[in-house]
């Protein structure tokens, strides 16, 4: 029932969660600001400017200049590439990669629809570079979940219509990018239980049964 399924990448295709904690967690102390997981838990599908926005909204701290606010940014981006570095395939589950190889045996197209502007980088990382119809990221985007361009933009790269693919996501920011792109949306994680999704997953391979089955059969 779907021509294509559009991934999410952080926290869907692989976990990289831990990592930008890490680096905002290396900022923020430089920075002199509290930040926790819980916070860390707000910047899922968010940009980078809108996460740093978030955290020194939440650490109460109003005075950096843009300039010092780029610099930020790039300084967190350094942090968090040198840990991406440390990905390799073994960072791809069987279960994700099975799944994706039997998506894409039932003819559906697989896209990437990610924030990030590291995308492609985690995609080498994990031994998935080349392996997508199409993917859009924060290299193509000028607005971020739940805006609904990633998706929208992905969609179009695959020459799909945006009623014929589904979403999948981790962030209620991303399942509410996907309500406004007009395509159904399956949540794993956190975004299992948003009220918004299509269909909430225990497992990523369930989604072998939501695109095998007739919709509305779920
Ligand atoms: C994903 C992650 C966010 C991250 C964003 C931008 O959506 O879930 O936590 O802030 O990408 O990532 P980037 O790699 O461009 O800093
Ligand atoms: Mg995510």
């Amino acid at each position: 029932q779907y021509d294509a399924v559009i991934f999410d990448l952080d926290g869907v295709i692989c976990h990289t969660d831990a990592y930008h904690y890490q680096a905002w967690k290396a900022l923020a102390d430089r920075l002199g600001v509290p930040f926790d997981e819980q916070v860390n838990n707000l910047l899922r599908g968010v940009s980078r400017e809108e996460s740093l926005e978030v955290i020194l909204k939440h650490g109460g701290l109003t005075t950096l200049t843009d300039e010092e606010k780029r610099r930020a940014c790039a300084e967190k981006n350094e942090i968090y590439k040198g840990l991406l570095d440390e990905m390799s395939p073994d960072d791809l589950s069987a279960e994700v990669k099975d799944t994706l190889d039997g998506l894409r045996a039932m003819g559906i197209k697989l896209a990437i629809g990610s924030s990030s502007k590291n995308a492609k980088k985690i995609l080498e990382r994990i031994g998935l570079d080349g392996y997508f119809d199409a993917i859009s990221d924060g290299t193509n985007i000028t607005r971020s979940k739940p805006d609904p361009e990633v998706f929208l933009l992905a969609a179009q790269y695959a020459a799909v219509d945006p009623e014929r693919c589904l979403v999948v996501e981790d962030a209620r920011a991303g399942i509410e990018a996907a309500c406004r792109a007009g395509m159904d949306s399956a949540g794993i994680g956190d975004a299992a239980l948003c009220e918004k999704a299509s269909y909430g997953m225990e497992t990523f391979s369930q989604l072998l049964t939501i695109c095998g089955k007739p919709s509305g059969l779920l």
